[in-house]
C-alpha cells in the first residue's frame, strides 16, 4: 500500500491522516438570496400552511456552500404570520433577532410577557431563553427577519427548545386586549410569576 492508497483506505472509514490535507468543508462562502424569491415563498406558505401547522412560518436562508444552514454561527429564516394568526410561545437556549419587514399597528412579539409593537423598520431582540410568541391583530400579513445564534450554540449541543404548554396560564392574552391602555400583570407561566413579580413589583403598565 502506498500512501495515497492509505489516504482511500482510511476515507471509506471515514478516517483521515493529518497529512492530507483537504479542503475544509466547513468554509462558508459569500451567497446572495433574492427578496423577490423569498417573498414569493413566503407568500406561497402563506397559502399553503398555517403557522399552526407549521409552529414558525419561516423561509430559511440555505448556504450551498455548506451542507445546512446560512453560517456556521448565525442563521437568517424570514418569517410571515397571516391576520389573526398567533405564532405559539416558546422558548430557546438561541437569542434572536428580528428586523420588521412588513409590520401593522396591531402586530406585536410579546417577550416574557412585555409586548412589542412591530412595525416596519424596527428591531426587537429576543434574548436566549425568553418565552416569546407573535401576533398579528392587524389587517394585512406581517413579515420580518428572524436571526438565531442557533448554528453557534448548536455546535456546543446546548440547543433546547420548549414549547409553552396549554396548562400554563396564557401570557399572551394582556397582548390581545390592544385597543385599549389598561394596568397589565406580566402574564407570565405561572411557574415564573412568582419570581418576576418579586424582582419588579407586582404590575406593570403596559399600552
Ligand atoms: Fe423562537
Amino acid at each position: 500500500m502506498d500512501l495515497e492508497g492509505l489516504n482511500s483506505w482510511l476515507a471509506e472509514r471515514n478516517l483521515k491522516g493529518h497529512w492530507d490535507h483537504q479542503p475544509w468543508s466547513q468554509v462558508v462562502r459569500a451567497h446572495l438570496w433574492k427578496w423577490d424569491d423569498i417573498y414569493e415563498g413566503l407568500n406561497w406558505s402563506g397559502k399553503l400552511i398555517t403557522t399552526g401547522e407549521a409552529g414558525r412560518r419561516t423561509i430559511q436562508l440555505r448556504n450551498p456552500s455548506l451542507s445546512a444552514g446560512m453560517t456556521n454561527t448565525i442563521h437568517f429564516s424570514v418569517q410571515l404570520v397571516n391576520p389573526g394568526e398567533i405564532a405559539a410561545a416558546h422558548r430557546h437556549t438561541a437569542a434572536a433577532i428580528r428586523f420588521i419587514l412588513k409590520g401593522n399597528p396591531k402586530a406585536y412579539t410579546v417577550v416574557e410577557g412585555e409586548r412589542l409593537p412591530m412595525a416596519e423598520g424596527d428591531l426587537l431582540t429576543t434574548p436566549n431563553w425568553t418565552w416569546h410568541d407573535h401576533f398579528n391583530g392587524g389587517d394585512e400579513p406581517i413579515m420580518w427577519l428572524d436571526g438565531l445564534d442557533v448554528r453557534l450554540v448548536g455546535t456546543f449541543g446546548a440547543m433546547i427548545q420548549e414549547n409553552f404548554k396549554k396548562e400554563h396560564k396564557s401570557f399572551w392574552s394582556c397582548a390581545s386586549d390592544l385597543d385599549q391602555e389598561r394596568v397589565c400583570r406580566a402574564a407570565l407561566p405561572l411557574s415564573l410569576d412568582g419570581d418576576l413579580r418579586q424582582s419588579h413589583g407586582t404590575e406593570r403598565k403596559r399600552g
